[in-house]
């Protein structure tokens, strides 16, 4: 069982704002622990299944926030955007103010699985290259991929950053013009970069797995969920067989 918080202690903890305008939240009737209207911001409460419910919506307490999201093409992955909006302006308020970052970016261009958290450890797990976690990205080319293609990107290609070839680790043809390959590292513009390098192009780009999870099938583009405990369990079991452990 854990130990019981202040609900202004929690409130702030989720990212609602500072303390003050928590406990406020609390005294202007806004608050609503698991159905009932709270009265008291200093009020001990167990966290445990906690659903809290702030100005109107139903909010999930959780510790620390783990989420996945359906990234759509022209959002960048950065809090201090430069040409396109924000992933972040897609999520609720609360998740910036308690300083969600990106497990890893995508370009403004590239749509897909994104794994999204406010747990530095996980973040550090999940993107440091020694982990060598599979990432599979779904390449539409203008030009046919051919077999040939195929073999460069298995043997290695070398980018005009590091003489170190990069690899692919696995690649399935899925039509003439889609291929899906898997990388393990994340180099800038890794994929756009191989394919040039082959002598092809990437019109679309599309990230559909990490580690052995998988986008879910009923995510839609734009839209966000938790991740629980079983996912979780699932992502570092990627880390876990991947790293040898
Ligand atoms: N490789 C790219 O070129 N772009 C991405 O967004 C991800 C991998």
């Amino acid at each position: 069982m854990e130990k019981p918080i202040s609900l202004e202690k929690i409130l702030f903890s989720q990212g609602f704002g500072t303390r003050r305008y928590c406990s406020d939240l609390v005294y202007a009737d806004l608050v609503k622990v698991n159905g009932e209207l709270a009265q008291d911001p200093e009020e001990r409460i167990t966290t445990d299944g906690l659903i809290l419910n702030v100005d109107g919506k139903d909010w999930e307490y959780h510790e620390k926030a783990y989420i996945v999201f359906n990234k759509p093409v022209n959002y960048e992955c950065s809090h201090k955007t430069t040409h396109h909006p924000s992933v972040y302006s897609l999520l609720p308020a609360p998740f910036v103010e308690r300083g969600l970052q990106c497990v890893g970016r995508l370009d403004y261009d590239t749509t897909g699985l994104l794994l999204i958290s406010d747990d530095g450890q996980f973040i550090h797990k999940m993107t440091t290259p020694k982990k060598n976690i599979g990432k599979v990205y779904e390449i539409t080319t203008p030009d046919p991929i051919t077999t040939s293609q195929i073999d460069h990107l298995l043997n290695g290609v070398v980018l005009d950053d590091d003489p170190k070839p990069c690899f692919a680790s696995a690649c399935k043809q899925l039509s003439e013009n889609v291929l899906a390959m898997t990388i393990v590292e994340g180099r800038y513009h890794q994929v756009k970069r191989m394919m040039a390098a082959v002598g092809n192009h990437v019109a679309k780009l599309h990230r559909t797995q990490i580690g052995t999870y998988h986008m879910p099938s009923d995510l839609a583009e734009g839209q966000w969920r938790w991740l629980y405990a079983d996912d979780l369990k699932q992502l570092s079991q990627s880390v876990d067989t991947l790293s040898g452990k």
